[in-house]
C-alpha cells in the first residue's frame, strides 16, 4: 500500500459579486477597522442568485479536469454545510456537469467547516486501497448569517477542488492526525433555517480550545515536532481567526506570541480568505492556496493544517509540498478570479438577500448573472434546474 498520496491539484472558485466591508461597517455603525483589524476582513464575496454551492463546485472542478481528464476518476466527495437538499448528494449534480462519467461513486459530506478535511482523509484512504484511483474533493460553501448580526461580516462564498492521487504532483498528505470531537452548541443550523444559529464568543473559545486538543492528540499519535514546520495553516472563519489559534498554539508549545512572530507564521495564508471571508468547508484549503501562491519555497517543510468545524470536530495534520511543486500552482488566475468579481453596493446586497427565494418552495426562474460554467436557472417543482452560461 503506497503512503505517498496527497493533492494532484488544487483550484478555487468563488462568486460573482465582492462587497466591500467599509460599506457593511457603515450600516452596523461601526469603525471599519473593527472588519479590517479586529476581524482581518476586507472584503466578502457575495453569490448571484443564479450561483450556489453546485455551480460554485462545478467552476472549480472544471479547472482540474481541464488539466487533467477525469480518466481514473471513481470518486466525487463534496463536502458542504449549505447544502441544497436533505436527501441527494450535491456531488450528483456536480457529476453531470462535469461530465463524470456514470461509473463514479458520487457523495456529500457535512460536518461544519470540518467536512473537506473528512473529504480528502477519505479520498486518501480510497487511493490507499487503489492506487490507480484518482478522487476528486470538492469543498463549495455559500455562508449566509442573519442580516445586521454580528457574523455578517464573517459572511464569504467558495469552493475548492482538489484531485486525490498516488504521487501527487503538489503535497503529499502526512500520516499522522490528532482528533477531537466535542458536543457543542456553538454554531449549528437546522433543516428549516437558511442561516445558521451561533453563539460567536463560545464559537470563538470552543475553537480554541479545539485546537489544543487536536494538538495534543497530534502530539500523543508522534506527529511532527512544532520546531519542524515550514508553516502553519488555520480555518479562517475570519483572518484573525488563525492569529488567535496560533498565539495558542505558541503558548502551548512554550514560545512568545509576538505580532512579528504571528505574522511572519501566518500572512501568507491569509490573503484570499481576507478578500473572501469565511467559505466554510472550503476555508482552510483557501489558506493553503494562498500560502503556496504566496511563499517562495515550501519543498519538502510540512505545513501544519488545523481544520475546525462547530460543533464540533477538529483534526490537526500536516501536508508537505512535493519538489516542483509550483510549476502546479495558478497564482495568477487566483489573483484574477478575485479581481473580476463585480462590486456589489450595500443597498443591492441587502436586496438580493431579502428577495432569496431558494428554499421557499415554489417554482422560479433566477435571472442570468454569474459567467461562470453553469447557472442556476430555475427550480420547477422542487427540482434544481442548471444550465451552461452562454458566451
Ligand atoms: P462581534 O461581537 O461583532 O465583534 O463578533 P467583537 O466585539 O468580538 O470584535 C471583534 C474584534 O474586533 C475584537 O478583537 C475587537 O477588540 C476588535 P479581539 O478582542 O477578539 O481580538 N475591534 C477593533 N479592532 C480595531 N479597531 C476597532 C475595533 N473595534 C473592535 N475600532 C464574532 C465577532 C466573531 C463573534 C462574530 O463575527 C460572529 O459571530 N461570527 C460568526 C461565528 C464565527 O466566525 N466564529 C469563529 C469560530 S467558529 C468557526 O470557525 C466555525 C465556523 O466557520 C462555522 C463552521 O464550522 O461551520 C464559523
Amino acid at each position: 500500500m503506497t503512503q505517498h498520496i496527497g493533492i494532484h491539484d488544487i483550484a478555487f472558485a468563488t462568486g460573482h459579486y465582492a462587497l466591500d466591508l467599509a460599506d457593511l461597517a457603515r450600516v452596523h455603525g461601526v469603525a471599519v477597522d473593527k472588519f479590517r483589524i479586529g476581524l482581518g476582513q476586507q472584503v466578502q464575496t457575495v453569490a448571484a442568485p443564479d450561483e450556489d454551492i453546485v455551480t460554485l463546485a462545478t467552476a472549480a472542478g472544471q479547472q482540474i479536469l481541464a488539466r487533467h481528464g477525469s480518466d481514473g476518476i471513481q470518486t466525487i466527495l463534496l463536502a458542504t454545510e449549505s447544502g441544497i437538499d436533505a436527501s441527494k448528494a450535491a456531488a450528483i449534480y456536480v457529476q453531470d456537469l462535469l461530465g463524470l462519467p456514470n461509473a463514479v461513486r458520487a457523495v456529500e459530506l457535512k460536518q461544519a467547516c470540518y467536512g473537506g478535511t473528512a473529504a480528502l482523509h477519505l479520498a486518501a484512504a480510497l487511493v490507499a486501497r487503489d492506487p490507480n484511483q484518482r478522487v476528486l474533493v470538492i469543498a463549495s460553501d455559500v455562508a449566509a448569517y442573519d442580516l445586521d448580526s454580528g457574523g455578517e461580516a464573517t459572511q464569504g462564498a467558495a469552493a475548492v477542488a482538489m484531485l486525490v492521487t498516488a504521487d501527487p504532483a503538489v503535497a503529499v498528505l502526512d500520516p499522522v492526525s490528532g482528533l477531537f470531537t466535542s458536543n457543542v452548541m456553538d454554531f449549528w443550523r437546522p433543516t428549516y433555517r437558511s442561516t445558521p444559529r451561533v453563539d460567536g464568543k463560545l464559537s470563538v473559545a470552543i475553537y480554541l480550545d479545539a485546537v489544543e486538543h487536536a494538538w495534543k492528540d497530534y502530539e500523543a499519535r508522534g506527529g511532527h515536532r512544532y520546531t519542524d514546520f515550514g508553516a502553519f495553516c488555520y480555518h479562517q472563519p475570519f483572518t484573525r481567526m488563525a492569529y488567535k489559534a496560533h498565539s495558542r498554539l505558541l503558548e502551548i508549545n512554550g514560545c512568545a506570541a509576538t505580532p512579528q512572530q504571528l505574522d511572519a507564521d501566518l500572512l501568507a495564508t491569509t490573503h484570499y480568505n481576507r478578500m473572501i471571508g469565511n467559505s466554510y468547508t472550503a476555508s482552510l484549503y483557501l489558506g493553503l492556496m494562498s500560502l503556496l501562491d504566496h511563499t517562495d519555497d515550501l519543498t519538502g517543510k510540512p505545513v501544519a493544517m488545523l481544520s475546525y468545524g462547530s460543533g464540533c470536530v477538529a483534526e490537526f495534520f500536516s501536508v508537505t509540498p512535493v519538489s516542483g511543486y509550483r510549476e502546479h500552482l495558478r497564482a495568477e488566475a487566483n489573483r484574477a478570479a478575485l479581481a473580476d468579481r463585480r462590486p456589489i453596493s450595500y443597498d443591492r446586497y441587502r436586496a438580493l438577500r431579502e428577495s432569496a427565494q431558494t428554499g421557499a418552495g415554489g417554482d422560479v426562474e433566477f435571472d442570468a448573472v454569474t459567467t461562470s460554467g453553469f447557472r442556476l436557472s430555475a427550480v420547477t417543482d422542487d427540482k434544481r434546474i442548471y444550465q451552461p452560461v452562454a458566451r
